[in-house]
């Protein structure tokens, strides 16, 4: 098995310093976590080591040899395997032929390439097994979940005998189920003596899995500590965001107005129970449930994305039509949906382009060289005020580290002229720690200005930490209500959980 060294490894991109100088070591037997603010150079790390990037100095040593991969191919072949923030497959093709992509068995000989997928089924039947995980080898990657596909990713890994694995963000879409599987896996892989790199926004899980971790800067490497436990999350999140931060929630108590939004009975074919809820001008709701209790479906519903079944929604006191996103954009509502990156980022056009889309769509007046000027301000002033880290305004947004794409298109919502509610759902998943603190306290000047916010979240201490009050659904349903003063993760998991099954290990 490898000892993995990195040495004074550089990288740059026109405008920008993605790595600069960066040493450190990972060992077999070892989960090595990298942190880092979006953009501080850690998936750009990840493609060297996988191939994808050369560096423009450095060394990467294996075992001690340098090596030199001019593609992922040789990576792989070295033992190299990295598990993408985007994955990589062939969605019409099956779990077998994706895990032997390449290398499929030939029931003659090769001269006749005819693939015997009966062999190549049983195989990784074997495989799949074997590191104990059921997924049916004949499924095509199209209907499974990204759990499940990340799961081939690493089935492929070990039957390629990756004796190094390097884990770019793997659980940002998974449910806490699907974390713990894959938690499970890479705890295996570690006992077998592999050689793992995991990175992840999330410092809870962080620190339940990793042994060591390495702090990024600005593309410099900060410090290694070879005992993660050991070091408290304040000293990690300094580290980071290279400034000490207080109370990331930034939480004030506002005044707030009458009421101001109101869902009466809304229901649909995927939920069939009548909703109801109302909130206050000025106010911040958090919205929080296990995945799947159909807090999504219920904003969609206000939105008018889903088709209605009945109920109603008011906007101080007026009915908003149920006709579409447009009609209640039209009514000042506004949705930030989960899937950012696959709702609208328009990845070859620019940063500024992307921020502006609402903006133009309302067609503001002026001339054309004073909306390109508005634009241009609106841009930078967005640039700043979420610390998205690009070289201009003009870069294409695709060239931005994954989670300064999500600040892109949070400006854009965030820019929405007329807005009067304001639905995020998700607002930070994949986001920084620091960049969270801009965000929350965007989100609180949203709603200080008397709009309603509403703020679906995953993540128990965020919901705890911005809301006024928190709604807590199960199953479809609206299982209570707490306020600010009563909120806490006892309550309000044991509101989320099912009937029964009280265990909040289920969830960690
Ligand atoms: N192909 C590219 N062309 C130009 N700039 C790039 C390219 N790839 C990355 N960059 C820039 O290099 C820097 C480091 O990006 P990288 O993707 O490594 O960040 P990251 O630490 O993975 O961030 P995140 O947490 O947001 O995923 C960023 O400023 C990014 O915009
Ligand atoms: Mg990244």
């Amino acid at each position: 098995m490898s000892v993995l060294q990195f040495d004074n490894i550089t990288k740059t991109f026109p405008g920008v310093k993605a790595l600069n100088g960066v040493s450190f070591e990972a060992r077999p037997g070892q989960v090595m976590g990298l942190l880092g603010e979006n953009g501080a150079g850690k998936s750009t790390l990840l493609k060297i080591l996988g191939g994808q990037y050369r560096p423009d100095g450095g060394r990467l040593l294996l075992d001690g040899r340098e090596r030199h991969f001019g593609s992922a191919g040789d990576a792989i072949r070295a033992g190299v395997t990295i598990i993408h923030q985007e994955l990589q497959y062939v969605a019409e093709l099956t779990v077998a032929e994706n895990v032997l992509l390449g290398r499929l068995p030939t029931r003659f000989s090769t001269r006749f390439g005819l693939v015997d997928h009966q062999a190549a089924r049983k195989l990784v039947a074997e495989q799949l097994a074997n590191i104990g995980v059921d997924l049916d080898p004949a499924a095509r990657l199209s209907e499974l979940s990204i759990a499940q596909r990340q799961m081939v990713e690493i089935c492929k890994a070990v039957m390629q005998d990756a004796r190094v694995i390097a884990f770019d963000e793997p659980t940002s879409s998974l449910s806490h189920r699907e974390t713990e599987i894959l938690f499970r896996l890479v705890r295996r892989l570690r006992a077998e003596g592999r050689t793992l790199i995991y990175i992840s926004h999330r410092l809870e899980e962080l620190y339940e899995l990793c042994d060591a971790c390495t702090i990024f800067r600005d593309g410099r490497k900060i410090v290694t500590h070879e005992v993660m436990a050991e070091v408290p999350r304040e000293r990690l999140i300094a580290d980071m965001v290279g400034r000490e931060l207080q109370d990331i929630y930034d939480y004030r108590a506002r005044q707030q107005g009458p009421v101001r939004l109101e869902a009466r009975g809304l229901h649909s074919a995927r939920l069939p129970e009548p909703l109801s809820f109302a909130m206050r001008g000025g106010e911040m709701l958090g919205f929080f449930g296990l995945v799947g209790a159909g807090r999504s479906e219920l904003m969609r519903l206000l939105y008018g994305a889903d088709a209605r079944r009945g109920g109603e929604v008011l906007l101080d006191g007026q009915p908003v039509s149920s006709a579409g996103p447009s009609a209640a954009i039209a009514a000042g509502i506004v949705l930030c949906p989960e899937d950012r990156k696959e709702q609208g980022i328009l990845a070859h056009s620019s940063v500024a382009e992307n921020i502006n889309i609402s903006c133009r769509r309302h067609g503001l007046a002026g001339g054309v060289f004073l909306r390109h000027r508005q634009e241009a301000r609106r841009a930078d002033d967005f640039i700043r005020k979420l610390r998205i880290k690009t070289p201009s305004r003009e870069q294409e947004t695709r060239l931005l580290s994954g989670g300064n794409q999500q600040k892109v298109i949070l400006a854009r919502w965030l820019a929405e002229p007329g807005l009067k509610v304001l639905i995020l759902d998700e607002p930070t998943r994949g986001i920084d720690v620091g960049a969270k603190n801009e965000i929350y306290r965007i989100i609180h000047d949203v709603a200080a200005t008397g709009c309603c916010v509403i703020v679906i979240s995953s993540e128990l201490p965020e919901v705890l930490g911005i809301a006024d009050r928190l709604i807590v659904m199960r199953d479809g349903r609206i299982s209570g209500e707490l306020a600010r003063e009563q909120a806490s993760e006892t309550a309000a998991l044991a509101l989320a959980l099912p009937d029964g099954n009280p265990g909040a290990a289920a969830l960690h």
